[in-house]
């Protein structure tokens, strides 16, 4: 395969601080590449130094045959680029942001205006041209800042956080052209993102950034195999006497040894967890142990950077289960 990003140390510092610290990977042409991480990771570094809108420190990068720190205007013909927070012109109509984005590049006349209206007809904007842009909704914005992207025709698309803020039905929506990006252009696309099931949907394959550097590169069925296991919550009876012998037991049968215990919540990670639950309401049986409620959860890209790190990519979103599932597999990173 051929790679059309080749980057190599990259690094970017901030004072004393290291944003991006000596990452390297490949992209294939044709591949989405999706970087994941929370924020603060060093994304948007990343991506502003590729698209040579920032010097890197140390190492390079060669994109689509040409090297960043030498040869950045050659660079800046073969990519486009969506940056994190939404730049169109909202005083102007569709069509006017289109078109003055085009002049920049050189682009005139007759062969711009077809050039356009392909693109707005690509994102379903055709028939809002005319409209101002602070009548667009947020995905619409999205999809405008796309089509702007490609007037040059780039061979690489930079998307920065496409999604960010966006509600859920907008976000499939944008994907959706992501997606045919992708299948009717052969696009590269380098996407960042915090989000998990973004990564994981568009993405061939995926890097985990955390502080600056990648912890993890592989397809998203891949790095879900690094954890490999499901975590089964089992809610028993507090009353139930015999919940240590119950516990000691799974140990033995289920032949899990991360198993964690809080309050009225036993919590395991299992090799298929489906295989695995009958056998622990027998075992519950026979010590006489009462389950009050059991769930499982399959391996997701959040467990794998849970594993790497101890953290979750969304803090905020923790509640007492989150709590227990990280303490869990902190508990066996550390193993
Ligand atoms: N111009 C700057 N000056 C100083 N520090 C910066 C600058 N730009 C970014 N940083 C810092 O570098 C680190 C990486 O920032 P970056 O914007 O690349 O992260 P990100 O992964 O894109 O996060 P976010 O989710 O916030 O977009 C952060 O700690 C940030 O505060
Ligand atoms: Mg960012």
């Amino acid at each position: 395969m051929d790679s059309i990003i080749t980057v190599r140390n990259l690094t970017k510092r901030f004072g004393n601080l290291v944003a991006v610290d000596h990452i390297s990977f490949d992209i294939e042409k044709g591949e989405i590449f999706g970087l994941l991480g929370p924020n603060g990771a060093g994304k948007t570094t990343t991506i502003h130094m590729l698209a040579t809108i920032l010097k890197p420190d140390e190492g390079t990068a060669i994109v689509a045959g040409h090297d960043i720190r030498k040869e950045p205007k050659e660079v800046r013909k073969k990519i486009g680029i969506v940056f994190q927070d939404i730049t169109v012109d909202r005083a102007l109509t569709g069509y006017e942001n289109m078109w003055i984005s085009g002049k920049l590049y050189g682009l005139r006349g007759k062969e711009l205006d077809t050039r356009i209206r392909e693109l707005l007809e690509f994102v379903n904007l055709l028939e809002w041209k005319d409209v101002q842009v602070r009548k667009y909704s947020g995905g619409m914005m999205r999809r405008l800042e796309i089509a702007r992207g490609l007037l040059h025709e780039p061979e690489i698309l930079f998307l920065d956080e496409p999604t960010l803020g966006l509600d859920p039905q907008t976000r499939a929506n944008v994907w959706s052209y992501i997606m045919r990006l992708k299948k009717e252009r052969d696009m590269t696309i380098l996407l960042t993102t915090h989000y998990m099931d973004e990564a994981e949907k568009l993405s061939d394959r995926v890097a985990i950034i955390d502080h600056g550097k990648i912890i993890a590169l592989d397809t998203p069925d891949g790095l879900k195999n690094m954890v490999g296991e499901d975590i089964v919550y089992i809610y028993v009876d507090p009353r139930s006497l015999r919940i240590g012998f119950f516990i000691n037991k799974l140990k033995e049968i289920i032949g899990s040894d991360s198993i964690s215990f809080s309050r009225n919540m036993i919590s395991l990670s299992i090799k298929n967890a489906p295989d695995n639950i009958p056998k622990i309401f027998l075992l519950a049986n026979q010590q006489g142990v009462r389950i009050t409620r059991l769930e499982y959860t399959r391996a997701s890209l959040d467990d794998v950077f849970l594993k790497l790190t101890g953290r979750r990519i969304r803090d905020e979103e923790g509640s007492f289960r989150d709590f227990m599932r990280a303490r869990l597999l902190r508990f066996r990173r550390r193993r």
